[in-house]
């Protein structure tokens, strides 16, 4: 018996890495040299919703691992402008981009960003954080809900009035109410699925527009 469900996780895990290995998206992401496919889902993201980041823009990077998106944001920014990412793993240096490495769940991590923030208001959150999957449906959206309900939490205690909002979601248990609470923040809320998303996986991006206090 625990033999079979050995073989039963051994042989999912070989589809997976088959799929990752034939996926173009993963290909293209090693020709051009991207810490990860990840990239791709934030760059089409803001290119086609006229996401602007300005020079001088602060931006906060959640679950920013391994760095795909906040070396994209990093590019996009000037001097004046601020980066900071912070996931539960190490992270190799990005330039021009401020790295913690915590558990944003928690009150070290909190403070860690604030503290990294030094009073400056923030222009845009953006969250690619998905909890680590326990195999059960429920209990692995109850958790996401639960990273989405603290990345709003996050929003609403340090966003610039008029700023923006992007992060992972899945559909199931919670999103709805979710979703409506957003929309009390946020003046226009949009649902977006990129190419680079696979289309097997139940993952999109919530994006808030226009942040209202
Ligand atoms: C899909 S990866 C992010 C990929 C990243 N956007 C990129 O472009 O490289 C999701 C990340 O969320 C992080 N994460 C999940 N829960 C977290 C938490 N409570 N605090 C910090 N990071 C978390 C995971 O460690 C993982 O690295």
């Amino acid at each position: 018996m625990a033999q079979s469900s050995k073989s039963r996780a051994a042989r999912k895990t070989s589809a997976w890495y088959q799929r990752h290995a034939n996926d173009p998206h993963v290909k293209r992401a090693q020709r051009e040299g991207k810490r990860s496919r990840a990239a791709f889902k934030l760059t089409e993201i803001l290119e086609k919703n006229s996401l602007n980041i300005r020079k001088d823009s602060i931006i906060i990077d959640l679950g920013c691992a391994p760095g795909s998106w906040s070396v994209e944001l990093g590019k996009r920014i000037g001097p004046d402008g601020l980066v900071i990412g912070i996931d539960l793993l190490p992270l190799n240096p990005i330039s021009g981009v401020t790295l913690i490495q915590g558990d944003f769940d928690s009150p070290e991590g909190q403070h860690a960003l604030k503290e990294a923030l030094g009073g400056r208001d923030v222009d845009m959150v953006v969250s690619d954080m998905a909890p680590e999957m326990s195999g059960d449906k429920l209990v692995d959206q109850m958790r996401m809900i639960r990273l989405n309900e603290m990345t709003l939490h996050f929003a609403r205690q340090y966003l610039r009035e008029g700023g923006d909002i992007l992060m992972k979601t899945f559909m199931g248990e919670g999103y709805d109410a979710f979703r409506r609470d957003l929309g009390s923040s946020f003046r226009k809320i949009k649902n977006i699925k990129p190419a680079a998303s696979r289309k097997t996986s139940s993952e999109f991006f919530l994006l808030g527009a226009s942040f209202h206090s």
